[in-house]
């Protein structure tokens, strides 16, 4: 994994958006896996700011994204699905029907499940998954004790994932019990990964899931064994990394390890 250490949410949010623009640039028909939360609302931002500002054009890309809530209808507004048209999608010129977001009002989630496995197989696969990291180390819904070799299916919520949500919803009690997300197994087959993190409260598990052991009561451990993994995390984020010197001397020597990798 590389570890990319940035000051504030902002740097963060900057950093994060170049390297998904790059790829856009790179390859106009990407195939791009997406998250939802706080974490990613500010490099959306800058996707956007880069569409308006240089013409980044969405028009030929494909996107996934991670999750959704079961039970909830696309136009809910807490739902997933409205999330992305809200902070990505309308200020974009991205196609409509090249957006594939769960469904999660689905009359059966275990063939819808197959069906979004199979349109993320025949778009190719996707290029470039962004994540964040839930506190319990979920990524998607993927809560602890995920097998890594799990696909897209309906999964129950950790007490805490729902606590954390509850602040998008008017009570605690209205955060849906159930998700349809991707598997590990779904996410490990991405070509890239990107996964942001920022505060102080997601501290602990950055430095369990970057230098920790991999396990499955740490989903976002899965990553270290993936061979093209990113991390980007702001300085609060980082505070409980042991190796921070190591990163940062890694990153300020980049265009080294650029050079043996072949980036
Ligand atoms: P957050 O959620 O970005 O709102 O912190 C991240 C996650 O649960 O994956």
């Amino acid at each position: 994994m590389e570890i990319i250490i940035t000051p504030d949410y902002e740097s963060m949010s900057k950093t994060s958006a170049e390297i998904i623009a790059k790829e856009i640039r790179r390859k106009h028909d990407l195939v791009l896996g997406l998250a939802t939360g706080d974490t990613p609302i500010g490099t959306y931002r800058e996707l956007a700011n880069l569409h308006k500002a240089e013409g980044l054009d969405f028009s030929k890309i494909t996107t996934f994204n991670l999750d959704e809530y079961l039970d909830l209808a696309p136009l809910h507004k807490n739902s997933y699905n409205y999330f992305m048209w809200e902070n990505l999608f309308k200020h974009v010129n991205i196609s409509p029907h090249k957006v594939f977001v769960p469904q999660g009002n689905t009359d059966d989630p275990e063939v819808f499940s197959d069906w979004y496995e199979r349109q993320i197989r025949d778009a190719g696969g996707i290029d470039l998954q962004v994540l964040g990291i839930g506190r319990d180390g979920h990524i998607g819904f993927n809560e602890p004790g995920s097998s890594f070799a799990s696909r897209t299916r309906v999964k129950g919520l950790y007490e805490q994932t729902i606590k954390d949500n509850a602040r998008f919803f008017d009570k605690e009690e209205d955060v849906p019990r159930f998700a349809i997300t991707m598997g590990i197994g779904t996410i490990m087959e991405a070509k890239k990964i990107l996964l942001i993190a920022n505060g102080e409260a997601k501290a602990e598990v950055c430095r369990e899931f970057i230098e920790g052991p991999v396990t499955s009561q740490i989903t976002a451990s899965a990553l270290q064994l993936h061979s093209y993994a990113i991390v980007i995390l702001d300085a609060e984020a980082a505070s409980k990394l042991k190796r921070k010197e190591y990163y940062n001397w890694i990153r300020d020597n980049k265009h080294i390890v650029r050079k043996q990798i072949g980036r």
